[in-house]
């Protein structure tokens, strides 16, 4: 969740910064700070609280045309001034940026605490400050270097040393970082939206990289000093698509791109004239799409939901044994990969630890693991054997939204693809092609009823504690339902099978637990309506969504 910023050029950096975090604010945070060089030595604000708190405090005429910036989001010690990140070592010579976990900072800060350094914050990250100073001996990336093959976890860190003046020099592994390229500034940041107003054209550092930069130039190289070559992209999203655009959040305007998202999603894929799905960059031959006998599908949070989802329409429409699972489960259950099976991993920013981790150990094993991704570049679209872009645009509201839509619809095209190579007719495959379609003007539709569905919100607002059911193809569109309520409004829900609900759930009905039934149009629908009535007999309160 936390971002990163680094800015070495002509500009003045504070600013530069501050303009960058605002861009991370999406991500979610608690705290923030920047640290700019000034040519002799570094100053660094750091604040609890909202980027235009800290904003406030810094001076407006703080000089330095280098330096980083960090929004915390607090795992190590509490939230405060102190924990925020940047973090200097005890000369105030070296500050370093950090986002993620390092593993192993108990045991690094006992032998640097015996040493005699001493520790300011609670945080894991400090640790890297005093262990950059340990080993520098007047080359900041040496330093990075020879710190980063201590560090066990994961973590994309930037530091700057008051005595190399306009340089930044950045490393990762498992953390995102990306280098930007602008013209006689560079900028490193964790996610592209810090620099697009500034420039295009990046750099992805991968996994055990570091790369060294100042306004000329960059370097990037591997942890035994072997230079790398890399290769420059170019971000292909305007900047007016990282902007709220008159809605009053991202995720209110994420909602209202569905239409168009779920169109570019299916643009170029689907023949009318065949009835089938065309995703070139499967890189499978029909062959090998024949071979196929089984699909996982791996995937956390809304797209482990839209996992499920797909995993039932490849079971139920093309007859292939299909399941998801959680990748932070897989992760860690040294999993099993079996001969004729095809690996989908589904993320929308590319760049989930769990989910990236899982395919590595799965490809590891042999497997041939395709990315279902929404971000360009993203690690996992890198490095997945082959896979479908969803095309969404940036989604910046950490809740997904958009992406849930869109990853359905490749999953649909999957489907008709596959089901088509095997039994599937011709005029059924072209009635699931029109039906997808449709869904874009059937999105536009509900939106008609916007009012109905904020005065159902309003009228709703004083209850705690949700349930939502549904079955078959909408028992996972019910659990993505209650995460969504969850997440966003901060009121208990629940997911479940409807069909489960006499078996435990049913207890927790009342007048105060309302129910969101999603009430299918197919041989389920009596089963469904008659376990609406089981809650509405226990005097539940009912919403249904009727298809
Ligand atoms: C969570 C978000 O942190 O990450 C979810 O709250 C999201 O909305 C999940 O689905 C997985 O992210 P991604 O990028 O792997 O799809």
């Amino acid at each position: 969740m936390c971002g990163i910023v680094g800015y070495c050029g002509q500009k003045r950096a504070a600013n530069i910064l501050l303009e960058g975090l605002k861009r991370l604010e999406y991500r979610g945070y608690d705290s923030a700070g920047i640290c700019v060089g000034t040519g002799t030595d570094l100053k660094c604000v750091k604040k609890k609280g909202k980027i235009r708190v800290l904003k406030g405090i810094v001076p407006q005429d703080m000089p330095g045309t280098f330096g980083i910036g960090h929004t915390r989001w607090a795992t190590h010690g509490e939230v405060n001034d102190i924990n925020a990140h940047p973090h200097l070592d005890d000369s105030g010579k070296i500050a370093i940026v950090h986002n993620g976990i390092i593993e192993n900072y108990l045991s690094l800060k006992e032998m640097l605490i015996s040493e005699g350094y001493e520790f300011k914050t609670e945080t894991d990250s400090e640790v890297i400050a005093h262990l950059l100073v340990d080993r520098y001996d007047g080359d900041l990336e040496k330093a990075v270097r020879e710190t980063v093959l201590l560090l066990k976890g994961t973590f994309g860190i930037v530091a700057v040393h008051a005595d190399e003046p306009g340089k930044m020099v950045g490393a990762r592994n498992g953390s995102p970082l990306v280098l930007g390229i602008g013209d006689g500034e560079m900028f490193l940041a964790s996610d592209v939206t810090a620099m697009m107003a500034y420039t295009k054209q990046v750099v992805y550092i991968e996994d055990g990289e570091v790369v060294s930069v100042d306004c000329d130039g960059f370097r990037t190289s591997d942890l035994k000093d072997r230079e790398i070559a890399k290769q420059v992209d170019h971000i292909g999203w305007e900047l007016e698509e990282i902007e709220k655009d008159g809605f009053t959040h991202f995720m209110e305007k994420e909602i209202h791109e569905q239409p168009e998202s779920i169109s570019r999603a299916i643009r170029g894929r689907l023949n009318l004239d065949t009835a089938t799905g065309h995703l070139g960059g499967l890189n499978l031959s029909i062959k090998e799409l024949h071979a196929i006998e089984r699909v996982k599908i791996i995937a956390i949070g809304t797209s482990y939901y839209a996992s499920m989802l797909g995993a039932y329409l490849m079971e139920t429409v093309a007859r292939i044994p299909a399941m998801a699972e959680v990748a932070s489960e897989v992760r860690y259950k040294n999993p099993i990969v079996e001969m004729n099976t095809l690996y989908f991993v589904v993320s929308q920013s590319g760049e989930t630890a769990d989910t990236l981790y899982a395919m590595r150990e799965l490809q590891r094993k042999g497997a041939t693991v395709l990315g279902v991704c929404n971000v360009v570049g993203s690690t996992i679209a890198r490095e997945s054997d082959g896979g479908v872009y969803i095309h969404s645009g940036p989604e910046i509201a950490v809740a997904s939204t958009k992406a849930f839509t869109s990853q359905v619809t490749v999953f649909y095209l999957f489907t008709l693809l596959m089901a088509r190579m095997r039994d599937m007719s011709l005029d059924r495959g072209l009635e699931i092609a029109k039906a997808l379609q449709n869904v874009p003007d059937q999105i536009r539709h509900i939106f008609s009823m916007g009012n109905l569905i904020r005065d159902l919100a309003i009228k709703y607002s004083w209850v705690e504690n949700f349930l939502f059911l549904g079955r078959g193809i909408q028992y996972p569109v019910a659990l993505e339902g209650a995460l969504k309520l969850k997440e966003i409004s901060y009121i208990h829900a629940e997911g479940f099978s409807s069909a489960e609900i006499k078996h435990g759930p049913i207890a927790l009905i009342n007048e105060k637990t309302p129910s969101v039934f999603l009430v299918p149009d197919d041989a389920l629908r009596d089963k469904v309506i008659s376990n609406l009535k089981e809650v509405k007999a226990r005097g539940g309160k009912v919403i249904a969504l009727m298809v």
